[in-house]
């Protein structure tokens, strides 16, 4: 087995290699003068099973075509099997034709992710599950929820109830819910289609005065989604809220938005690198690198 990295997460691809105890493969990724990407893988890969680590966050478009393009030149080498691990599989959000004349851009990329051709994907907490049928590829989904859930049992928060932010998250709110055998509340969130980022809240189903709400949702973007939901849920009573997500993008002024609201903890996991934020009483970071060395040995005992 040999693990490869793209340049969007190194710490996390370096912290499945440690799990793996095994050091990551040699490789270069020099950029041309116009932006032109070139990778340069520097170890045989013949006959190996490989695996390219990156996840797809901003600059989304570069990342996505450096790991392409590392996939290729691995290709190019024999390799016996490649597996593309994405920890956070960007443009999930765009997972049908929300309006005619759209792309349906997910599987655009699941397309593309083929066509390199990875063999396998491994990824986390897609937006909408049914991403999985965009491939004809095995596709190995993994969540975070179970950490998530350890943290908070480990915190033990006293009247909590799990609150999704939108229709969408409710079957995940639900999991973490009865992880924690905690009651759930659903938000009905609408999005402004003219302003992708932007949406308003509007109804909340379920019981929260009083109580300790646990929003759990798969991506904090602008983090538009959370300050609307809190500022909702605090109206309604409930007396704190704490912040979940998989995947924290913490674009524009999110990290600052979040920070100055009441949120007792945003807790996030490490599929998108903020090394920023480590040392942020307000934000925990839980590392994933565990959940994702698992799964690629069960692939490598099974190759
Ligand atoms: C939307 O359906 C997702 O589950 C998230 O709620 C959303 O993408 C978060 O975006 P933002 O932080 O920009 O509101």
């Amino acid at each position: 087995m040999i693990i490869f990295s793209g340049t969007s997460n190194e710490p996390l691809a370096q912290n499945i290699a440690n799990e793996l105890q095994i050091s990551l493969g040699k490789r270069e990724i020099a950029r041309f003068s116009d932006g032109e990407i070139r990778p340069w893988i520097q170890e045989s890969v013949r006959d190996k099973t490989v695996f390219v680590v990156q996840s797809f966050s901003q600059p989304l478009s570069e990342y996505i075509m450096e790991c392409i393009l590392i996939a290729d030149a691995i290709k190019r080498g024999a390799p016996k099997r490649m597996v593309g691990v994405i920890p956070y599989f960007g443009y999930a959000r765009q997972d049908k034709q929300h309006r005619i004349g759209e792309p349906v851009s997910a599987r655009v990329i699941a397309k593309l992710l083929e066509v390199v051709p990875f063999h396998e994907i491994i990824t986390m907490d897609l937006h909408n599950d049914a991403i999985v049928g965009f491939f004809r590829i095995p596709v190995v989904h993994l969540t975070a929820l179970t950490l998530i859930a350890n943290y908070l049992q480990s915190k033990q928060l006293e009247h909590v109830c799990i609150v999704s932010p939108d229709v969408g998250g409710v079957k995940r709110a639900r999991n973490l819910a009865l992880m924690l055998n905690v009651p759930i509340v659903v938000m009905e969130k609408k999005r402004n289609l003219n302003n992708t980022d932007e949406s308003e809240t509007y109804q909340i189903i379920g019981d929260v005065e009083g109580k300790h709400a646990v929003i759990i949702d798969d991506i904090i973007s602008t983090g538009g989604t959370i300050v609307h939901s809190v500022d909702s849920l605090l109206k309604a009573g409930v007396s704190k809220v704490t912040v979940c997500a998989t995947h924290g993008i913490l674009s524009g002024e999110a990290k600052y938005n979040l920070s100055h609201a009441p949120i007792e903890e945003v807790i996030i996991t490490d599929t998108i690198n903020h090394p920023e934020l480590l040392d942020d009483n307000k934000f925990r970071i839980l590392p994933v690198a565990s959940v994702f060395a698992e799964s690629i040995r069960t692939i490598t005992q099974t190759a």
